[in-house]
């Protein structure tokens, strides 16, 4: 994190002052208080209206943030060095251990948690970011620290579409580890797309429906099962020093790797702009990542219809515009 504010010498020494006590259990006390102290939950992040959607369970979580990391730091040993991030689920906090720098992760402790500790576990630091030790009833993840101030996002399209789908394909190890599977997700759209469409609107003409209906009973029919990382975007690849580029942030989904052409494309879609570079970026896909380019085709119009549909029904209005735009280009 070369941009990251770290505290400065007075900051840390009167909360080191604070600290001074003659017990041992008070100098714990005052260990977790000074970390506490030292966690401000971004604005932006308590901003988020997920956690009121989430009822009182969210509010009382967001309020109770500083303390959950202040006792994390305390179970794992760990110092609070800086200002944290966030994305849309957790706090990622800068710490070190003795002189190690890491990442404590809390997120809103649900499934997603273990299931990242468990692809992480798996991937091993092979074109991730390594595992230090999870506690997922916590929602907390310990990571390897990395140079958020690098992402393969403020690279060109032409740098960035090879390294990426480089990356998709080097995560793509065979696994038997009980994640959903993608042709389940695929026989699910098959029968939920319809009504979707229609209680949003029928955002797209009956043709593209029954098109992507057809992908989705396509893609429905069993695969190989290789580990996808179902959220892997550009600002999800972070620069590292073990290696040029690493996926955090993963969300593991078993099957076709294919399946990840659509988020690949939407979320750069305004630099692409016109059909022919969009193209040219699902062939630099398909290339680099040795796939198979029909069904990278037939996954990024089938996720580019239900992430359009999804959008408008939260309420979103420029993605599923892009992703109208996408299917317009692909079909
Ligand atoms: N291992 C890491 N090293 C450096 N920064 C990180 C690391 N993990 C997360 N971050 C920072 O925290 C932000 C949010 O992390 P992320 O894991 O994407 O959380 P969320 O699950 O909320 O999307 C990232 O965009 C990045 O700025
Ligand atoms: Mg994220």
């Amino acid at each position: 994190m070369a941009t990251n504010k770290r505290y400065d010498s007075d900051t840390l020494n009167s909360l080191r002052d604070r600290s001074a006590t003659s017990s041992v259990e008070g100098a714990w006390e005052n260990r977790g208080r000074m970390q506490r102290e030292l966690v401000q939950v971004p604005q932006s992040f308590q901003a988020f209206g997920r956690w009121q959607r989430e009822g009182e369970a969210g509010v009382r979580w967001l309020a109770a943030l500083p303390d959950l990391v202040a006792d994390q730091c305390a179970q794992w040993d760990l110092r609070v060095d800086g200002e944290p991030r966030h994305g849309d689920n957790g706090l990622a906090v800068p710490v070190l251990r003795d002189i190690e720098p890491l990442i404590l992760k809390v997120s809103w402790p649900d499934h997603l948690v273990e299931e990242q500790a468990l692809g992480l576990r798996l991937w091993d630091g092979q074109g991730t970011v390594k595992l230090v030790d999870a506690n997922p009833a916590a929602g907390a993840l310990l990571l390897e620290r990395l140079d958020d101030s690098h992402t393969l996002r403020d690279l060109p399209l032409q740098q960035a579409v090879p390294l990426i789908g480089t990356l998709l394909r080097r995560l793509a190890i065979p696994a038997d580890n009980g994640s959903h599977p993608t042709a389940d997700v695929a026989a699910e759209l098959r029968e939920s797309l319809w009504h979707r469409w229609e209680a949003t609107g029928r955002p797209f003409a009956p043709r593209v429906l029954d098109a992507a209906l057809g992908l989705a009973e396509d893609l429905s029919a069993a695969v190989p099962a290789l580990m996808v990382d179902s959220d892997l975007h550009y600002k999800q690849v972070l620069s590292g020093q073990r290696e040029p580029w690493l996926v955090i942030d993963p969300l593991v989904l078993v099957g076709d790797i294919e399946y990840q052409c659509g988020q690949l494309l939407w979320t750069r879609f305004d630099e692409m702009g016109d059909g022919v570079r969009l193209r040219w970026c699902l062939d630099a896909l398909v290339d680099a990542a040795g796939l198979d380019p029909a069904r990278a085709q037939a996954w990024a119009i089938l996720r580019a219809v239900d992430y359009c549909i999804w959008g408008l029904s939260v309420g979103f209005t420029q993605d599923p515009l892009r992703c109208q735009l996408i299917v317009e280009m692909l079909l």
